[in-house]
């Protein structure tokens, strides 16, 4: 793999600068968000004047604790345009995230809001090794969904050569990508692997692809999938963080050159790490909820957002601002067996460790005398795997999910292509407890 680590002349001079510099900009710019907040949105006035806070009791940044979260049901509460804080006419674009229940929860930016994006997303790429020049495939989906077009902006914005495909048409992708020669894609980590499987059913050689470097996000991946990934395409294999609510993608990513954890871009978004319980604020390095406050967004100004993404704050390595680990996963993807909190992603970890297994899978819960119980359903690498190969590799899956989560499952080995494909974000679980 190249080495693509950009210059320290090309970043942005704050990406660099002191930490007294980066929170005294932080400060500010958090006063001006909480008092637009407050002043323009009916939900934060009447939701401050309930906590007895005011914008004004904030003097420093750790004052921003005595102010209320906000949370995905104020925002749908608000459906659809309650919680802008301009005149509607000056909203240039609307997304919205679908959601499985309900409304779904809108956002709205103002011009300025879609360049500060750009320029997050444009910064981004930059850290995960893309230069201007270079032709950028998105398959990120276009739409409501925040990817594909904050992926766009960004790229072109970075000034790159922008090939707007979507997602989906698995086939199309890899000649779009063998003809137009990208050097970078822009998709789920899930869906490269489903373009993975492609490459091989055209018998065409991966490693040989022009692809360079792949800015994976909007989902939970581990390091093992990084591997998984770097190997079969040798490209670099770069995580990208966002949420709908913040902006979209683009609000922390990881550097080509250390890949260890995202930079959070911390001039625009004030992090924070709270106890989802209590709701206490944590110090850096303690893991809990990331909550995220806008500190420079127009339309849709968010104040103490609880994403419901469980993580830490770590210092800045090769860049000034903090990093955030690896997201482990949400709160609400979080299974309890038997009093064992267990995430996909520490199944994802295990089943990339046990060889003969391919990376694609899902996990069923059911319930069985009134206990519940997860079945990991998961494709062998090999087509032509034996009986004794497909119960070798249940075995061995089952052993080390004992031994490095602490619960027992059952595992259920498929032929290749069993496990239904995302063509954007992957669902793994699917819960039957009611059904059994
Ligand atoms: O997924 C924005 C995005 C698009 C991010 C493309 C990165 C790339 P939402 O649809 O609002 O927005 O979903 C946000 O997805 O709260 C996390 O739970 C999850 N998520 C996003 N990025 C990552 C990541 C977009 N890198 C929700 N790692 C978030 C883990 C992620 N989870």
């Amino acid at each position: 793999m190249k080495d693509l680590a950009p210059g320290k002349e090309d970043l942005d001079p704050i990406e660099m600068a002191s930490r007294d510099e980066i929170q005294a900009l932080q400060l500010d710019r958090l006063k001006w968000s909480l008092a637009h907040a407050y002043e323009n949105v009916p939900h934060y006035r009447k939701s401050f004047d309930a906590a007895g806070v005011h914008p004004d009791d904030l003097k420093l940044l750790s004052d921003l604790s005595k102010f209320p979260f906000t949370v995905k049901s104020d925002l749908r509460d608000n459906y659809p345009f309650g919680m802008f804080a301009v005149p509607r006419e000056q909203v240039v674009r609307l997304h919205a995230s679908s959601g499985t229940t309900g409304k779904p929860t809108v956002v709205g930016y103002t011009a300025r809001d879609i360049e500060t994006w750009a320029e997050c997303v444009a910064r981004s790429m930059r850290a995960s090794g893309t230069r201007p020049g270079d032709i950028v495939h998105i398959a990120y989906g276009y739409g409501l969904f925040t990817g594909g077009l904050g992926a766009h902006y960004g790229a072109e914005r970075l000034g790159c050569t922008v090939v707007p495909v979507s997602g989906g048409m698995t086939a199309r992708q890899v000649t779009l990508i063998e003809d137009f020669c990208p050097t970078t894609i822009m998709v789920t980590p899930s869906y490269m692997l489903s373009i993975l499987d492609e490459y091989r059913a055209q018998g065409r050689d991966p490693r040989e692809s022009p692809l360079q470097v792949g800015i994976f996000g909007a989902e939970p991946w581990t390091n093992a999938m990084r591997q998984e990934i770097e190997n079969a395409f040798d490209m670099h294999a770069v995580d990208i963080y966002g949420l709908s609510e913040v902006i979209g993608p683009g609000v922390a990513n990881e550097c080509v050159e250390t890949k260890d954890g995202l930079h959070v871009w911390e001039d625009h978004f004030y992090p924070e790490i709270i106890d989802p319980q209590t709701g206490e604020v944590l110090p850096d390095g303690e893991k809990g909820e990331l909550v995220f406050t806008s500190l420079t967004k127009e339309a849709f100004p968010i104040i103490r957002y609880r994403t419901r993404d469980l993580t830490r704050l770590l210092p800045g390595t090769a860049r000034s601002m903090r990093r955030m680990e690896k997201v482990t996963g949400r709160s609400d993807d979080m299974m309890i067996l038997r009093g064992v909190n267990v995430f996909p992603t520490q199944i994802e970890e295990q089943i990339l460790a046990t060889s003969g297994l391919a990376p694609h899978f899902q996990i069923e819960l059911v319930r069985r005398d009134r206990l519940d119980c997860m079945i990991v359903h998961v494709e062998m690498q090999d087509a032509s795997a034996s009986q004794t190969q497909h119960a070798h590799c249940r075995h061995e899956l089952c052993e080390r999910i004992k031994q490095n989560i602490g619960v027992s499952v059952e595992v259920e080995t498929l032929s290749p292509g069993s496990v239904a494909r995302s063509q954007g974000k992957a669902v793994r679980i699917t819960d039957n407890r009611d059904r059994s």
